[in-house]
């Protein structure tokens, strides 16, 4: 099973997904959590270069989203996923393809069909079981930064089409998506992930 974490910069997303992932493995499952960009060598390096580098053109930024997402679907995610007992594994996800669509596509202004169809190259057509947006206003979410990177720069005008662009895409596919309310707290969070996954990720078990 995958799942992915998506939404607007500092709304809990990272805190969340351990609070979960240590749930999951206290009920059994084998669960990888993860993240795009930045899992393995070259996806760490690849984080570095985007968040950290100096002036970047959008061009060259897309592909290396997309660089990263390939290596890690085809080098970490679909190994764990394949290997034995593969009903019992489940991938949680900091950011997937999604972010792609809406950063590069609704706050960047790139097409967006074009991007959905970049994405599934890098993906090979792998598209995540249920994806959790963590929903909030964008100065909430940015007063919660300590470090800003490179992105979380942007004006705040790219912030706003960010989080618009999640809602978008989380209404355009309702039965993939389910929107959080991120104001509340992290354990709240989780009860209600915890909750719509069922008692063993029964809501979302492949026919
Ligand atoms: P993170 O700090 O939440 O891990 O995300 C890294 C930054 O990269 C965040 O500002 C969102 C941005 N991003 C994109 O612009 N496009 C993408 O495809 C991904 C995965 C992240």
């Amino acid at each position: 099973m995958f799942i992915t974490f998506e939404g607007p910069e500092g709304a809990g997303k990272s805190t969340v997904l351990a609070m979960v992932a240590e749930r999951l493995r206290a009920r059994g499952h084998a669960v990888l959590s993860t993240r795009e960009p930045g899992a393995g060598d070259v996806g760490k390096a690849i984080r570095e270069i985007l968040l950290h580098g100096g002036d970047i053109h959008p061009h060259a930024e897309l592909f290396l989203f997309l660089a990263d997402r390939a290596q890690h679907v085809e080098r970490i995610v679909r190994p764990f996923l394949s290997q034995a007992h593969s009903e019992n594994r489940i991938v949680l996800c900091d950011r997937h393809a999604d972010s792609t669509v809406v950063y590069q596509g609704h706050a960047r202004g790139m097409d967006i069909e074009e991007l959905r169809r970049l994405n599934w190259l890098a993906t090979a057509g792998l598209v995540p079981d249920r994806t959790y947006l963590l929903d909030l206003p964008v100065e909430v979410g940015l007063g919660r930064l300590k470090d800003p990177d490179r992105l979380d720069r942007e004006p705040i005008e790219f912030h706003r089409r960010v989080r618009e662009g999640f809602r978008a895409e989380a209404d355009r596919e309702r039965e993939r998506w389910r929107v959080l309310d991120a104001t509340q707290s992290p354990e709240h969070l989780v009860e209600e992930i915890l909750a719509d996954l069922g008692p063993h990720g029964a809501s979302l078990a492949r026919e």
